[in-house]
């Protein structure tokens, strides 16, 4: 790639990730809590109308200071695992009050999120999820139970309730294999912990195994990428998330325990992630939209092959619902036409939860233009390619993207955008392109992560 240096000069630009539109610093009409539950009930009307759930277990018992996500550092499980079991509990009792169409719809699939989800004892988890689960309709055939785990914290006791519950996809969080990175961002994980996780869930059977790696953590150079794709082919995940590392000290503190000398620059940063590429497409790998790659027989290779791909607040999946409920501390839920996040301080969470309050904190109602947009953006990010049905805003859209189009990271065929092989790295700018509320008001103040 003989521009890219000119090209990250030009394009390394703050750009939001677009796990959902508005994107949340621009949500600005937020629905009351009965405007939220008659949303859902809106929703869960219709005859079919099959739904997902996201549940944040925010604990680990130390802290990787790489990490953007909504974290409670601790070792006092006493402090903390019956309670928040509890909670989620009592959250999961109001919905069920307050939505009784809940429980007559499909439940499609499942995901626990952290944090580090098997922080909660097997015993724990097990309480938390037949709670939940023995009050919903699930076909059996058809649904999907995954969870992120971290070695470290995970048993084959934990693995082996998982599987007894139907659960059948396992994320597990491996970042980078280098002891020298690993220090740097606190996470010592050895590669046999990692491979005693893979291969327990192997064993068990779980159908999809995930690897999350991250590019352009402290340390890491050219050698370091060489070595832990290496091991990661060793292993032959199924799916491979090869995240960008979000840079955001504004809001996660821990990050500045490295200095900026550590960070790659932005151009061997790409070139770290332009090299995993290259590997893991020769391995076999398939590109899933953004950073994300499967083997060819997984479903989500199958579901991008067959135009089904769609993209929500966790990312890439094959499966979409009308509805995704988020129960848990920060944990944002969606219908067609409201987005709701709850608190995000734990303490707060709790003592609304446990009262039978909905624990709001914020959310936004979609009006037309952002339901348009939505779909533009979901059909760029999935199909790399979009058709403007109208032509003044396939004028528009090419002139704003002028610069794109003579670097070929973008080309029209009339009203057809397509990106290009190189353009796919710069696929969150592009999008940039589309969103009608960014191009209106740009933020004041520092809001997202550089797109590269
Ligand atoms: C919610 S985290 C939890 C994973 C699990 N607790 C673990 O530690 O392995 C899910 C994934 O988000 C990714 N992630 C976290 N912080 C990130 C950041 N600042 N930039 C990019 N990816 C990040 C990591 O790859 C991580 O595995």
């Amino acid at each position: 790639m003989k521009n890219n240096n000119n090209l990250f000069a030009k394009y390394d630009i703050a750009a939001p990730r677009y796990t959902s539109y508005p994107t949340v610093p621009y949500w600005d009409n937020a629905p009351t809590t009965d405007e939220w539950i008659n949303s859902l009930n809106r929703t869960f009307d219709k005859e079919h109308s099959p739904w997902s759930l996201y549940i944040h277990i925010p604990f680990c018992e130390s802290l990787c200071c790489y990490c953007a996500c909504n974290t409670t550092i601790s070792r006092n499980h006493d402090r903390y695992e019956d309670p928040y079991v509890n909670c989620l509990l009592k959250e999961w009792d109001s919905y069920q009050k307050l939505v009784p169409a809940l429980n007559k719809q499909a439940l499609k699939n499942i995901h626990l999120g952290g944090g580090t989800p098997t922080f909660l004892s097997p015993n724990n988890l097990r309480r938390l999820l037949l709670g939940i689960l023995s009050n919903v309709q699930i076909d059996k055939d058809n649904f999907e139970g995954s969870i992120e785990v971290h070695p470290n914290y995970t048993t084959d006791e934990h693995l082996e309730m998982l599987r007894e519950i139907g659960f059948n996809r396992i994320s597990i969080g491996v970042q980078d294999f280098n002891l020298n990175v690993q220090k740097m961002v606190n996470r010592i994980q050895l590669p046999q912990a990692t491979a005693k996780t893979v291969s327990s869930a192997r064993r068990l059977g779980f159908a999809s195994v995930n690897f999350d790696l991250i590019y352009g953590l402290p340390g890491q150079g050219q050698k370091e990428m060489i070595n832990t794709i290496d091991k990661t082919l060793e292993f032959k995940p199924d799916r491979i998330a090869l995240y960008s590392l979000a840079i955001v000290p504004w809001i996660k503190p821990a990050q500045r325990l490295f200095k900026d000398e550590d960070l790659p620059s932005p151009k061997d940063k790409r070139a770290l992630y332009d090299y995993a590429k290259g590997r893991l497409l020769d391995a076999g790998y398939i590109e899933i939209g953004m950073d994300h790659f499967s083997l060819p027989n997984d479903d989500l290779a199958i579901a991008m092959n067959e135009g089904r791909l769609h993209r929500n607040f966790m990312g890439y999946t094959d499966q979409q619902t009308d509805v995704l409920l988020g129960l848990g501390v920060s944990s944002i839920s969606a219908s067609p036409d409201c987005f709701h996040q709850n608190q995000k301080i734990l303490s707060l969470y709790e003592a609304q939860a446990n009262k039978g309050i909905i624990p709001t904190m914020r959310g936004h109602k979609l009006n037309e233009e952002d339901q348009f947009v939505q779909a533009q953006i979901l059909e760029l990010m999935t199909k790399f390619k979009i058709y403007f049905s109208d032509d003044a805003q396939a004028q528009s859209v090419k002139s704003r993207l002028e610069p794109m189009i003579a670097d070929k990271l973008v080309s029209f065929d009339g009203n057809t955008m397509s990106i290009t092989e190189e353009g796919k790295g710069f696929l969150r700018v592009i999008c940039t392109s589309l969103d009608k509320r960014l191009l209106r008001a740009k933020p004041q103040t520092i809001t997202f992560s550089k797109a590269i």
